[in-house]
């Protein structure tokens, strides 16, 4: 589903009269098209939940809207310049990278978001399975920058960096785990994978693919100890379009930024938020396990570790760990 600009006046209409009556003679003056179109596109509202009264010579009445992923909300209160202008939103989907790849191949402009209900194949790093239910947020961006591809490591650095900067206002304390993790108390929230599909001197497209568990009740028993929703942390439930449109203005800022060569402005936001500096830590990567402590971020944006022999490690990717027994 696709904005629709009809679909989203109505919509604007019934919130702006919040809660009274609004006529279809009003409506249709407004939007310039029949009382039948209108009461079509009512009844295509209520059918995607909204809870609309109408009654006799008073009109329509938004009495609900729905909790679901609809373009026309995203849209609403939207915030940005380019960062999720063209929405593509799926109820069912096997996985919003996957699809934001096809779509990227044919010319979507740059900022396009693809997001859904939940994908029956999300997709994490290092090919493992992201569960992806009803109740999370799970969307991928496409974007077509032009700044060469040394500098994508920083594109899923700036979007964990805007993760946690608006869930720092959801009165939690969340971590940031490198290199793309989003913990609160230890237990995953929300992670980030990215893919890029360049040449050597130049981006064609990168997705930049965002899940957060947002209001599951339960997450399944296998990754129940290493994954947490904010619903299961704070109680409360959250307003997933609000949390989403806040999320794609701060990640535009960031990626304002960065088209302005300001990395080291990034770098040093992104130092200040990682939880492993300079604690000694485990990294596994490439099929191998380094220790050390991970004494910098470098000027590209990779973790430099220094081992008990005071060699020096760079890494782009990988997972890490912090050694126990170190306070956090
Ligand atoms: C990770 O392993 O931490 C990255 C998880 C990324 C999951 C998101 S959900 C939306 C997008 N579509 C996918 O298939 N994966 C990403």
């Amino acid at each position: 589903m696709k904005i629709n600009r009809i679909r989203l006046k109505i919509i604007e209409l019934l919130n702006q009269f919040q809660g009274k009556f609004i006529s279809g003679e009003e409506i249709s003056n407004q939007l310039n098209v029949s009382r039948t179109t209108i009461s079509n596109y009512i009844n295509e509202l209520r059918n995607l939940g909204y809870i609309i009264e109408s009654r006799t010579k008073q009109g329509y009445r938004l009495v609900k809207t729905p909790d679901k992923i609809i373009p026309e909300e995203i849209f609403r209160g939207l915030n940005t310049e380019i960062i999720g202008q063209t929405v593509f939103c799926f109820d069912t989907i096997k996985s919003t990278n996957e699809k934001a790849k096809i779509l990227a191949e044919e010319e979507v402009p740059s900022g396009t978001l693809v997001i859904a209900e939940r994908q029956q194949e999300g997709r994490g790093r290092r090919g493992k399975k992201w569960f992806s239910p009803d109740g999370g947020l799970w969307f991928s961006l496409i974007l077509r920058p032009e700044f060469s591809p040394e500098k994508a490591p920083f594109l899923t650095i700036i979007a964990a960096l805007a993760i946690k900067k608006v869930l720092n206002k959801y009165d939690i304390k969340p971590f940031a785990k490198w290199p793309n993790d989003i913990l609160l108390k230890g237990k995953k929230v929300s992670g980030v994978l990215t893919e890029l599909s360049a040449e050597i001197d130049q981006i064609k497209y990168a997705v930049i693919g965002i899940g957060i568990n947002v209001n599951q009740k339960k997450l399944p028993e296998d990754i129940k100890d290493i994954a947490v929703s904010l619903k299961q942390f704070t109680g409360k439930k959250t307003n997933r379009i609000k949390l989403l449109q806040e999320i794609l203005c701060v990640f535009e800022k960031y990626y304002y930024q960065l088209q302005e060569n300001k990395e080291k402005e990034i770098i040093t936001m992104w130092k200040k938020e990682l939880n492993i500096l300079n604690k000694e830590v485990k990294i596994k990567a490439n099929n191998n396990v380094y220790q050390g402590k991970a004494v910098d971020i470098s000027d590209g944006g990779a973790l430099i570790i220094e081992d008990r022999k005071g060699k020096r490690h760079t890494f782009w990717s990988g997972e890490a760990s912090l050694v126990k027994n170190q306070a956090e």
